[in-house]
């Protein structure tokens, strides 16, 4: 088989990886890619918003399977593109993958379908929405409705800095025309998890969870970033909160979106909260989490290709998930100063220390082949992961690691699986 991976993240690089280690699969080609990625798969300079070069691309190359790895191309409707000329992709249809392109969508179709999560109102008036900001309880959450590279979330602490937010969001359009319509929702606390599923349109397949660390600094301080560095599992998501996800919210997602016509086919990533009155859902994303996959597949036991495959044919019901009994832990190198203004283009040293060392995995995000180097080429550079038999392990395994490989500017996280191990004991 020939596999087109779409995307050019650490997210994709795992993607890759565990691709490659498919029987069914001859040759891989991703695009855009990166300098890991290229150790798979051949990369191709497309343009990923040229869906239908993209597919003419994958007609010439008879590519049997294409996987998205990124947001914006699914909900833009890559896969009804390649659908409609004849192409097998795995992914929601424009139609599903709204679930994570409009919050205002999803909440609506979690309050008509009683899914547990966070109460809340949509405005698309600035001024109607400063008005309810004048009745609520503080903190509050602001949240664009469209996508906004995960930073379209305001926690406000008092009417103030509510108005300033609705302000930025609405009429300012910080975030573009994902501030055309607002989401204002209570706030929550609990411990967050972060779920990702197999879908098939009718039936869903939850993989082992992870917890993402999404500020910029230690302690949980600074800005929200993509993600600095994750764990998996979380080790608050016991069995029976498991089996009351499935129940209440996993599979009940399903059958609103089948109800609704709009067969999810792909990956369900849920955010959730574990609040003192139960698990509620943050979020929803149609594809895989990003570092979460980088935890997520190096401990999966079966061929992801079979299971996509499964996906696709609507038949995931004969697929039985395992994954190891060990944990995993990734930390992010990212170039100083994201994820605001950062510097790139620096050479990186030492990605020659992770050959042939199991259990220890160097997943680019941000990287480029330039010359003889390999060079820092955006906000987040590496996701170094490693597995261990416990978290402690693995977070041991994870942070010796990061040493290994160096550049200008190179900065981590320190804590990252630090309270939960805290916690535990
Ligand atoms: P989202 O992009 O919706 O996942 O939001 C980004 C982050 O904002 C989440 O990971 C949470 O840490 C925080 N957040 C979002 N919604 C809420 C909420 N209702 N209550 C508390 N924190 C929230
Ligand atoms: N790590 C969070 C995300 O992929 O959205």
């Amino acid at each position: 088989m020939k596999v087109l991976i779409i995307g050019s993240g650490g997210r994709e690089h795992a993607i890759a990886q565990k691709v490659s280690m498919s029987p069914l699969v001859d040759k891989i080609f991703c695009a855009p890619g990166n300098a890991g990625i290229a150790q798979y798969a051949q990369c191709i300079d497309l343009p990923i918003s040229d869906f239908t070069g993209l597919a003419q691309f994958a007609k010439k190359e008879a590519i049997d399977l294409t996987i998205v790895g990124m947001d914006d191309p699914l909900v833009a409707g890559v896969v009804d593109v390649f659908e409609s000329h004849g192409l097998r992709i795995f992914g929601p249809r424009k139609n599903a993958a709204i679930i994570e392109g409009s919050k205002a969508f999803s909440k609506n179709l979690m309050k008509k379908y009683g899914i547990p999560t966070a109460a809340y109102e949509t405005f698309s008036s600035s001024k109607d929405a400063i008005d309810y900001l004048r009745e609520v309880n503080y903190p509050i959450v602001l949240k664009a409705d469209g996508l906004a590279l995960g930073k379209g979330v305001l926690i406000c602490e008092n009417y103030e800095e509510a108005v300033i937010g609705v302000k930025q969001i609405m009429e300012e359009k910080q975030f573009g025309s994902a501030g055309d319509c607002l989401v204002v929702e209570e706030f929550l606390t609990g411990k967050e998890v972060s779920v990702l599923a197999f879908c098939d349109g009718k039936h869903i397949l939850p993989m082992t969870s992870a917890q993402d660390h999404k500020r910029a600094k230690d302690g949980d301080q600074g800005l929200n970033t993509g993600g600095m560095g994750t764990i998996s599992p979380s080790p608050f998501y016991t069995e029976d909160i498991e089996a009351y996800c499935m129940k209440h919210i996993y599979q009940p997602t399903m059958d609103a979106m089948r109800a609704e016509g709009r067969d999810f086919v792909g990956i369900l990533f849920v955010g959730l909260i574990l609040t003192e009155s139960g698990p509620k859902v943050l979020e929803y994303n149609a594809r895989f989490g990003d570092p979460e996959a980088q935890v997520v597949l190096p401990r999966m036991k079966n061929d992801l290709v079979e299971v996509c495959q499964a996906c696709i044919d609507g038949r995931l019901d004969q697929i039985k998930l395992e994954f190891e009994d060990n944990a995993a832990v990734c930390v992010i190198l990212a170039s100083g100063g994201y994820p605001e203004a950062y510097k790139k283009g620096y050479p990186i040293r030492g990605l020659e220390n992770f050959i042939g060392k199991d259990d220890y995995y160097v997943f680019h995000a941000g990287t480029k082949i330039e010359g003889e180097d390999i060079v820092t080429n955006g906000g987040r550079v590496l996701g170094i992961t490693a597995k261990g038999h416990d978290l402690q392990d693995a977070r041991n395994k994870a942070y010796e690691a990061t040493a290994w490989v160096d550049f200008k500017d190179k900065y981590m996280r320190t804590d990252i699986g630090k309270l939960d191990l805290q916690e535990l004991s």
